[in-house]
């Protein structure tokens, strides 16, 4: 599907399988979702712009490279805090910024409660972070959020997705890419995707 990145890293497959396992406890699962988030952001940077640089070597002039684009990372609180530090490791200039929801348990609709967003946006490029996009209530949400502020290019990070969450994504926002480590068969009736992972904040945080 356009605009959706499903990674087949042996690295990506052998790690989620562990965040799967109902055994893994919260050491090992947040220690797994930043690894993985760590892989899938070194996918989902491959087409940001660089401008020239010129360094001196030891032994010579050199004309290299830097990016050329300033990034902020969005995670969507609870869950998606934990994706933060591996996406850092590998872009360690970005800014991060939080946004607050819960699902509402009965409607399964987003309800906003956190937005540390300033005034005005001074990115090229904003990485939405959250390991799950069951419903897609919430990224769409985030992203209507991201993109009144005035973020310019927007991604969306996520280790497991639904059917539905893609479809809701692509249908509100095409322009946004969709990176995940993998896209589940359905969800359940109270909104769980199966198979999946359980609930990824409170695997995390190790509440629940
Ligand atoms: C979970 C998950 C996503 C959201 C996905 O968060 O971390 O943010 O639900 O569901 P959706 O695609 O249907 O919106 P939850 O509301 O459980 O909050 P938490 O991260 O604080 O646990």
């Amino acid at each position: 599907m356009e605009g959706v990145y499903v990674s087949a890293h042996p690295l990506i497959r052998h790690k989620l399988t562990v965040l799967r396992d109902v055994t893994t406890p919260p050491i090992k699962f947040r220690q797994v979702v930043r690894e993985i988030s760590m892989l899938l952001c070194y996918e989902a940077t491959q087409d940001l712009v660089l401008k020239g640089k010129h360094v001196d070597t030891p032994l010579a002039p050199y004309n290299g490279d830097e990016l050329a684009d300033r990034m902020g990372l969005v995670p969507i609180l609870r869950a998606g805090l934990g994706m933060v530090d591996g996406v850092l490791e590998m872009v360690p200039e970005a800014e991060v910024w939080h946004i607050g929801l819960y699902r509402d348990e009965e409607t399964l609709r987003p309800v906003e409660y956190y937005n540390k967003l300033p005034e005005e946006s001074h990115v090229q490029i904003c990485f939405i972070l959250d390991p799950m996009l069951a419903t897609g209530g919430s990224a769409t949400a985030t992203a209507q959020i991201v993109k009144d502020w005035g973020a310019g290019r927007i991604k969306f990070l996520g280790v497991i997705a639904a059917p539905e969450g893609i479809a809701a994504m692509r249908e509100a926002h095409p322009d946004i890419d969709l990176h995940v480590a993998a896209i589940d068969d359905r969800l359940n009736d109270v909104g769980f995707i199966v198979p999946g992972l359980g609930d990824a904040g409170d695997r995390q945080f190790g509440t629940g």
